[in-house]
């Protein structure tokens, strides 16, 4: 006898074979002398579905504690289904319940919820049909990542939460604090130097590990990390979180160029692998959260990304038949209506903006000959808006100097980053992938906060 996840079961379970499965009922159908049990375990979308015949030891007791949410293991032989939908199912020769659900007051009901809803049930709302889908995409697309930077020979670099510097300059950093809660009682009036309290020093909340996956690089040549990052923007938006998951790789001896090609390749081989993956979730996704989420993805693998500079792009934009609430002007950032009106009205699939104004950028991109633009690019997908910020890194000392200089930074912190430059310096490039944003993008989910298990947004800190 073997425990069987119950997507295996579905897929190649044989009639007559003898199985162990354990899960929560999801619903219970009684008739006279049989009862239909559905059971999810995670591992599908699809339930099994348990028959338990009258003539089952205490059946009457067993079945008034199988109610919707229970768990319970099940024992029993396969047999060919005769119903509709399904192929096999489970006739029960032993249950054995763990723990019951009280129908009264368990939250998840029979009926559809609303997202809202479930967002304040965060601990509940993964035995949905809806979160368990997206939490096995989540899955499949944290394993593309892996697989396809392993396969290419990238190492994967922890860099660390707790951070001394601002890697984007935008002053959007949490600060971390040693503050002893427990022997010195808070009070309102009671004034703390958050910002200096990492043992007297300053510390923060990491907002990228790019800078430290530069140092990698730099030993290693080809780098990636994937790991929670933060951001203090209080952005109540479908697109922000305060806490995401990001992907940074980082590829030495590379160019802008090179940095776009692994960007589109890195897109397209995740895709493809979640479809041949999560082929039944994603089918769940085209047909109940959006009905362009398959086509969207053939999109993806099939065709190129286009690629255009910040210059063009604001040309285009210049020229759109379409009313844009924020301003359009060389020099100003695009606002997600603008990076949504070209990846989704104009191209129709992904699209690469590069070589953005310096004014408008970090200090570590590479300034070009003009000294106006920078090898920066963003991927917008449709949709989405940008999905990943990258761009080829200022590698001379000199000229990385002066921007720090120009934008009232402070040389000395980062004495290590200007020693890459200082120290066997190359031309390098890397970028950063919205974990959220792109099983958002995958999905077809509209709201970011549900498709990480636990949201951290402004509002939003309940678990
Ligand atoms: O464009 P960003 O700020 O770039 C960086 O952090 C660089 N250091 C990356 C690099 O070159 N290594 O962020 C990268 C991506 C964005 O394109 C977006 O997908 C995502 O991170 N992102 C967010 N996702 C969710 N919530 C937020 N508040 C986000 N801010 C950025
Ligand atoms: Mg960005």
């Amino acid at each position: 006898m073997t425990n069987q996840r119950i997507a295996a079961i579905l897929r190649a379970g044989e009639p007559d074979e003898t199985v162990t499965v354990q899960g929560w009922v999801r619903t219970k159908r009684e008739l006279k002398e049989f009862a239909f049990v559905e059971v999810n375990d995670g591992s599908a979308m699809a339930n099994l579905q348990v028959v338990i015949n009258s003539d089952l030891p205490d059946f009457e007791n067993v079945l008034k504690q199988l109610n919707t949410g229970a768990s319970l293991e099940v024992s029993g032989v396969l047999v060919a289904s005769p119903a509709k939908g399904q192929r096999i199912e489970l006739k029960a020769s032993q249950v054995q319940v763990y723990g019951d659900a009280d129908p009264q007051t368990y939250p998840l009901q029979k009926k559809r919820h609303s997202f809202e809803f479930l967002r304040t049930i965060a601990h509940l709302r993964p035995r949905t049909n809806t979160h368990g889908a997206v939490f096995r995409v989540r899955n499949a697309c944290s394993a593309a990542v892996h697989q396809f930077f392993q396969e290419r020979g990238f190492l994967w670099v922890h860099t660390p939460i707790i951070a001394a510097s601002d890697c984007e300059g935008a002053g959007e950093m949490f600060a971390v604090t040693n503050f002893d809660l427990k022997n010195v009682p808070r009070t309102d009036s009671q004034e703390v130097d958050y910002a200096k309290d990492f043992f007297g020093k300053r510390a923060y909340l990491t907002v990228s590990g790019q800078l430290e996956a530069e140092v990698m690089a730099l030993a290693f040549g080809n780098v990636y990390t994937f790991g929670p990052t933060f951001r203090a923007e209080n952005s109540n938006t479908s697109r922000h979180l305060a806490e995401f998951w990001m992907i940074e790789p980082e590829m030495a001896f590379c160019d802008l160029q090179g940095n776009m090609d692994l960007a589109e390749a890195f897109l397209k081989y995740i895709f493809k692998y979640v479809l041949e993956q999560c082929p039944e979730d994603m089918e769940f996704f085209n047909e109940r959260i959006d009905k362009t989420v398959l086509a969207t993805a053939e999109n993806i693998i099939n065709n190129q990304f286009e690629r255009i500079t910040y210059t063009e792009a604001i040309a285009l934009l210049e020229k759109a038949d379409k009313k844009f609430d924020f301003p359009v002007s060389w020099g100003l950032d695009l606002q997600s209506e603008h990076e949504r009106y070209l990846a989704e009205d104009l191209f129709k699939k992904p699209t690469i903006v590069s070589d953005y104004p310096v004014g408008i950028k970090a200090f570590y991109m590479r300034l070009n000959d003009d000294e106006k633009t920078v090898r920066a690019m963003d991927v917008l997908a449709p949709n989405i808006g940008e999905i990943i910020g990258g761009s080829q890194r200022e590698e001379r000392l000199d000229v990385l100097e002066r921007r720090m200089e120009a934008q009232g930074m402070n040389k000395e912190e980062l004495w290590w980053y200007l020693d890459l430059r200082r120290y066997g310096t190359v031309p390098h490039a890397g970028f950063g992938l919205g974990f959220e944003r792109l099983v958002q993008f995958m999905t077809g989910m509209g709201n970011i906060r549900d498709v990480i298990p636990f949201p951290r947004a402004p509002l939003s800190i309940d678990f």
